[in-house]
């Protein structure tokens, strides 16, 4: 038996998910999957009020991670970096053979636009990387604020991750002006892990154009072609897709203001719980994410065997990422989760605090 989801991603999938994805099997050449392609990227760019095309990748986020910068770095690269998966974009960048400089702010704090503006005001820069909603340290980083500052930049292609806040909170393109908004299925989206959605601007479909060495899977060009057609490059997760088509009708039916009140309402109650408990919240006050809370180890709470005594009666939990692991832990509140959902595991973890503390 599986263990109810807890963690930040994957998170727990609702069971007409799973039933969405057993419509029988299509060929993506087929009439059949264009509706559903059709369907699927019509109601992402009204969700992001996206004023370019929207496509859909059969990988995980970072394939589109890579892919962005492979197509969209000519020059040099600034990849600002505030926590692991932040951090490790600068390493990927790098690994495709380009030139970038990473711009750091401590973990537990956001990347601001006065950050930004500094680096950018260098002239060095011909792309930049941004993760809105930090998910190692539940930072979520002044988006409207960086994108005011990226209007002075417009020969820079603003590259940004919402893997964990894309569906949570507002994002709207048309007035952010972003060139990539990319994120994976399996955190605020509800579904399970394998497809990765992304936007991309006008303008950096003209840009990549012109970039030698981007490669074949992740060419922005191949997917333009291709979405014209309502299609993909090479086959798609067609069953994920399915339950991609299934989640937006559910998130157009909640309707999207309520949707976000629901993450701010259970983003609120989780920080009062953690408070409550004793514990301190790792994120900076203000930058506070919508879809995950950080808490602070107290220092007398053993992480590792609360995770385990979790377990034990069925559910995962988190205890903290990367260089901060167990000395945080962070408790999920996005998706299909409700307040019924958070109250289940403060129930539980109020249970078992007493036998981990000391
Ligand atoms: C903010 C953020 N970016 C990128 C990733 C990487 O996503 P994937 O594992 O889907 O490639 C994650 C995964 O947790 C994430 O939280």
């Amino acid at each position: 038996m599986g263990k109810k989801l807890y963690i930040p991603g994957p998170v727990e999938v609702s069971p007409d998910v799973y039933q969405a994805m057993c419509a029988a099997m299509v060929g993506h050449r087929m009439k059949e999957y264009a509706e559903v392609h059709h369907r699927v990227t019509t109601g992402l760019k009204n969700l992001l009020n996206a004023p370019g095309p929207v496509f859909l990748s059969t990988s995980s986020a970072f394939g589109v991670m890579e892919g962005a910068v492979r197509n969209l770095v000519q020059k040099r690269c600034a990849n600002f970096a505030n926590g692991a998966f932040s951090g490790k974009w600068h390493d990927v960048t790098l690994r495709c053979g380009l030139q970038a400089d990473k711009f750091s702010a401590e973990w537990g704090r956001p990347i601001t636009a006065e950050m930004v503006d500094e680096a950018l005001a260098t002239g060095k820069y011909d792309a930049m990387t941004l993760v809105h909603n930090e998910t190692s340290t539940g930072v979520m980083s002044p988006l409207e604020e960086i994108a005011e500052v990226m209007k002075k930049y417009p020969e820079v292609s603003f590259i940004v991750d919402t893997v964990s806040s894309m569906t949570a909170v507002p994002i709207d393109l048309g007035a952010l002006g972003i060139d990539v908004c990319l994120a994976g299925v399996q955190k605020a989206f509800g579904l399970p892990p394998g497809l990765a959605v992304f936007a991309v601007s006008q303008r950096a479909l003209e840009k990549a154009r012109t970039t030698p060495n981007r490669g074949y899977y992740f060419d922005f060009e191949e997917f333009e072609k291709n979405d014209l057609k309502d299609n993909t490059p090479s086959t798609p997760v067609i069953s994920l897709i399915y339950a991609l088509d299934h989640q937006l009708k559910k998130f157009f039916a909640e309707g999207l203001e309520n949707r976000y009140a629901r993450h701010r309402q259970m983003a609120e109650a989780t920080r009062q719980w953690i408070l409550d408990q004793g514990f301190g919240l790792f994120a900076a006050e203000g930058y506070r994410s919508m879809t995950l809370t950080s808490g602070a180890n107290d220092g007398k709470t053993d992480l590792e065997k609360l995770k385990k005594l979790a377990g034990e009666r069925g559910y995962a939990i988190d205890n903290g990422y990367g260089k901060i692991k167990n000395q945080t832990f962070r408790i999920p509140h996005m998706a299909d989760m409700t307040m019924g959902d958070l109250r289940e595991l403060f129930d539980l973890l109020e249970e078992l605090l007493p036998q981990v503390r000391t």
